[in-house]
């Protein structure tokens, strides 16, 4: 018996559609007798209906588990796969080719040890294999097995085949992999998987199965740690912390700390799992951990021992793979989701972004530089607060992350920290008078109404309106209208789209301030930028900002045009005018939707203030 009888190898397929990944897995479940009688039968029955191969067995069905795929012929979700040989235990993910699904392709990288990067031997590297390969890669797997494909259809080419391997090595250079064993073989007719085939006797190397049974499988980091998921409190007597050890282990008696600071001590008393004490737990158990009660910890807390402690941040640089269809850029902020806590991020610098096409890795030019659909790129963000984190080389607990828009809660990226830069040595004073005691003071709700809206659209008029009829019942309010502010805190700025963007930040920091005086905040700004509202937004508590939607179409506005600035801008004297040639990003939930047109008829003042007034 081999002395890995009981290892399990992790590995994932991936590569271009068609290049045949789930016909390779297909065939080293049948070679590996994998494949019971009655799915080899229902897949005979299969291969004739949807199958691509004749009445010859289309072993892809096998992996194609929904019928919706089945229909398409293609793979949609990540499949995993099991099987094991004498020498080893094996789960394969088989990641779905296509473009849009390139996420799923990054959920089976996160957990894999080895990739197989299936290349059609007529086609080439292509940019899909480079974005594949650029994601395991930024998922830590260094292990590559480059399977050219389809040999049979190149009449066993080798000079083609060097050619295939050395464009790959080449293209994937900056990306740092360590091992490249490149294998010519037919996943169709099982040539170069279990055994060697003779019709390559020009390849020296072993068979595929043989590679993936001798490939050496990376041990985790040994620090421990642990990110509280739940702290369980179902009586009086009982705390627990649960979670999934995510590095080393642990004793009872062991001295923790929280969130690796060191004057947040606790000493581990008990430990559970699966319903049992343990005096002992390791890296992958579920379990339950018993601290003294000296220390509050909640979730999404860090345990760790107390010699051995992660780093704390609030910077750091990440490869990152965007996900979402509207493109990201500098400047804009997210929830980023670190080891069970979500922290406001800001996206401070697009470093660097890989060059598909090319194979790259190019630095960015301008700031104007977006993150696209499934674009990777190397940047710094910036959180509100430092936290816990680690390179994700290190730990991939610490250091994989998930961006999130606040809004729509949908996953806008995925990330692998590289490096963690030292953090901000400026702390926050503490008040000796709360902002809740100003408001007190005041007898008021500090409250920040934003006005948003096309120039011209009536804000400053309704904020005014609003700002005298608190007034008049007492209330202490204070405008800050973007006319005015221009001319003063804002005076350095330009309509360009990054100065708004500090504009509206400029004039929220300042709302902010004033809130936390007590008072109630009007503030009057196009603003026209969605991300830029949310990071405004995100200054205040839940509750404090009020987004108010002055809605008046384009051409209203314009007919007004009480400054005359749309004349202007029609006729090329004024570049990049709101609604005219740059864009204005409408609220898609504000809190107070203020419609001044209905049916053609202007709505009056009056009544919209009572809208307002009503909130
Ligand atoms: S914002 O876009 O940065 O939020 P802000 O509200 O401060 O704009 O200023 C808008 C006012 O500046 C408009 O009401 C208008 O009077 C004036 N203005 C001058 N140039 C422009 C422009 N290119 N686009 C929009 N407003 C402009």
């Amino acid at each position: 018996m081999p002395a890995f009888a009981n290892s399990v190898l992790r590995f994932i397929t991936c590569g271009s559609v068609d290049d045949g990944k789930s016909t390779l897995i297909g065939q080293l479940l049948a070679l590996t007798q994998h494949l019971p009688d009655d799915l080899l039968q229902a897949l005979r029955r299969d291969s004739l209906k949807h199958g691509t191969q004749g009445i010859a067995i289309d072993y892809a069905l096998a992996l194609d588990g929904l019928a919706a795929e089945r229909e398409q012929g293609i793979t949609i979700d990540v499949a995993y796969r099991y099987f094991q040989t004498p020498a080893r235990k094996f789960i394969v993910a088989d990641c779905p080719g296509h473009e849009q699904y390139t996420r799923n392709m990054a959920t089976g990288a996160s957990t894999a040890q080895l990739a197989i990067v299936l290349v059609d031997a007529r086609k080439g590297v292509l940019p899909q294999t480079l974005r594949h390969s650029a994601i395991v890669a930024m998922f830590g797997v260094r292990q590559i097995i480059l399977a050219v494909n389809k040999m049979d259809a190149i009449d066993f080419n080798a000079a083609r085949f060097n050619q295939i391997e050395a464009d790959y090595r080449s293209a994937t250079a900056p990306l740092g992999l360590q091992s490249i064993q490149a294998i010519p073989i037919s996943a169709l007719h099982g040539l170069n998987l279990t055994q060697i085939s003779a019709e390559m006797p020009w390849y020296d190397g072993p068979p595929l199965l043989q590679w993936l049974e001798q490939a050496p499988i990376a041990v985790e980091s040994s620090a421990f740690h642990m990110p509280v998921q739940l702290v369980l409190r179902p009586d009086q007597d009982f705390r627990g912390l649960a979670g999934t050890i995510s590095g080393g282990n642990v004793e009872t008696g062991d001295t923790l700390c929280v969130n690796g600071d060191q004057n947040r001590r606790v000493t581990l008393n008990a430990i559970t799992r699966a319903g049992a004490a343990q005096d002992h737990a390791i890296a992958g158990d579920a379990v339950v951990l018993c601290v003294d009660e000296r220390v509050d910890i909640s979730r999404g807390d860090v345990l760790s021992h107390i010699n051995d402690v992660p780093n704390r941040s609030d910077r750091f640089e990440a490869q990152l793979l965007w996900m979402s269809e509207v493109p990201a850029r500098e400047g804009q902020s997210f929830l980023l989701k670190l080891a069970n806590r979500s922290i406001n991020a800001r996206l401070e610098e697009i470093c660097t972004l890989v060059d598909i096409s090319a194979g790259t890795f190019t630095a960015s030019q301008t700031s104007q530089i977006e993150l696209a659909l499934n674009s990777i790129s190397r940047c710094i963000f910036r959180l509100d607060f430092a936290t816990v984190m680690t390179p994700f080389a290190e730990a991939a607990s610490l250091g994989a992350f998930i961006l999130i828009d606040r809004y729509t809660c949908a996953t806008l990226a995925a990330g692998a920290i590289t490096r963690v830069h030292a953090p901000r040595e400026v702390t926050r004073h503490p008040a000796s008078v709360s902002a809740a005691e100003r408001a007190l003071q005041k007898h008021q709700r500090p409250r920040c109404y934003w006005f948003t809206g096309l120039s011209g659209a009536g804000k400053s008029t309704l904020a005014s309106a609003l700002d005298r009829r608190l007034s008049d019942i007492g209330q202490h309010c204070t405008i800050l209208d973007g006319d005015n502010v221009r001319h003063g805190l804002t005076r350095h700025l330009s309509f360009s789209e990054s100065d708004r963007k500090e504009n509206v930040r400029l004039v929220a920091e300042t709302a902010k301030l004033m809130l936390d005086a007590g008072l109630v905040v009007l503030v009057s700004l196009i603003s026209p930028f969605r991300a830029d509202r949310g990071a405004a937004r995100a200054l205040f508590q839940p509750g404090e900002f009020l987004e108010v939607f002055v809605d008046t179409p384009l051409n209203v506005a314009e007919a007004r045009d009480p400054k005359g600035l749309y004349a202007k801008a029609r006729s090329g004297l004024i570049k990049g005018f709101t609604g005219i040639d740059a864009p204005y990003d409408a609220p898609m939930q504000p809190e107070i939707h203020l419609r001044t047109q209905v049916d053609g008829a202007s709505v009056g003042v009056e009544e919209l203030l009572g809208v307002l007034l009503r909130v």
